[in-house]
């Protein structure tokens, strides 16, 4: 192995969740949840690379909907940087390629999954040897989501979502994805949620029971049955077109449909990779999304890339 290595490469899943319960708006602003998390594979790329003294922090994207992810200071990606930089006690002099093949603002923690990697790549990068206990707690410095793509799996998320355990889960569940030509911010929905909610009592999150034991059955009928999401009302609320989007696959016979988190990704579950093409033909001939995306999970988080 050499002894100084000029960069690094990991490779991250996205996220859907399974099952998102949202819970109480808390003083500092977000939602207690408890949600169900699962890793698809769907993978953005990150290569972390030396610069020279005193070059700072720089970022480069390419891929599917590029120009909309941000090449500054406010992509956690950058943040992760620095976080990493200031544990080793170095100058974070790194430049960040990403390659993004998770939508972005889609509701599957594309930006939260490029942090995750860019913490990963920079301990390698400057050799720094965090403890899996520590790149968690960054993680969860980052944002709501970046612990889970370093854990990857299955996994129940609690807090804010960053507080995260492996869940049992058996099989490999097929999905298919209806992208939208534009994001959604998370913030503004988990606000219409508020709104859609004001006046009524909303009780502490629960991770649903019937989920869990569908999962450990590896039941992927009963799973599709026990799919919730919390914050779909406001995600359609906001873009009443989804509603159309989920009519489409319930109307072709998945097993679940539901809005990814956040959205506007539309997430359906199907039985199998025949299931998965014929619905992914209706969704593209409907008209209503940008893109049809395949994919199954559970995969594991993130991991160096492999040559
Ligand atoms: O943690 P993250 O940066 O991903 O969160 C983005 C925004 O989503 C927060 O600023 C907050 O408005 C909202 N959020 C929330 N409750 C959560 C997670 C996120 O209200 N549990």
């Amino acid at each position: 192995m050499a002894a100084f290595s000029r960069t690094a490469t990991v490779v991250v899943p996205a996220k859907i969740n399974l099952a998102l319960v949202v819970g109480p708006l808390r003083e500092d602003g977000y939602h207690e949840v408890a949600t169900v998390f699962q890793a698809v594979d769907i993978y953005d790329e990150v290569e972390v690379r030396r610069r020279s003294a005193g070059s700072g922090v720089s970022i480069a994207v390419s891929g599917a909907q590029a120009e909309e992810v941000p090449i500054d200071e406010s992509n956690l990606a950058w943040q992760a940087a620095e976080l990493v930089a200031a544990e080793a006690d170095v100058d974070p002099d790194v430049g960040i390629t990403i390659t993004k093949r998770i939508p972005v603002a889609g509701g599957m923690a594309g930006g939260s999954a490029d942090a995750a990697a860019t913490l990963l790549a920079c301990d390698q990068l400057w050799r720094v040897g965090l403890s899996r206990e520590r790149l968690e707690e960054l993680a969860a410095e980052l944002g709501s989501d970046v612990a889970f793509a370093l854990v990857g799996g299955t996994a129940i998320g609690t807090g804010r979502g960053e507080q995260v355990t492996s869940a049992m889960s058996r099989g490999t569940y097929h999905w298919v994805f209806a992208l939208s030509e534009r994001g959604l911010s998370t913030p503004r929905v988990y606000a219409e949620c508020d709104r859609l909610r004001a006046g009524s009592t909303v009780p502490v999150p629960k991770v649903p029971a019937a989920l869990m034991e569908a999962l450990l059955a590896g039941s992927a009928e009963k799973v599709g049955a026990a799919l919730t999401n919390d914050l779909q009302s406001a995600a359609v609320s906001l873009r009443p077109e989804l509603d159309m989007l989920l009519e489409v696959g319930r109307d072709s016979g998945a097993l679940g449909a539901m809005v990814s988190g956040s959205g506007p990704t539309v997430a359906f579950l199907v039985s199998d990779e025949e299931a998965a093409l014929d619905l992914a033909v209706s969704l593209s001939a409907s008209g209503l999304c940008r893109d049809v995306v395949r994919a199954t999970g559970p995969v594991p988080g993130v991991r160096a890339k492999e040559d």
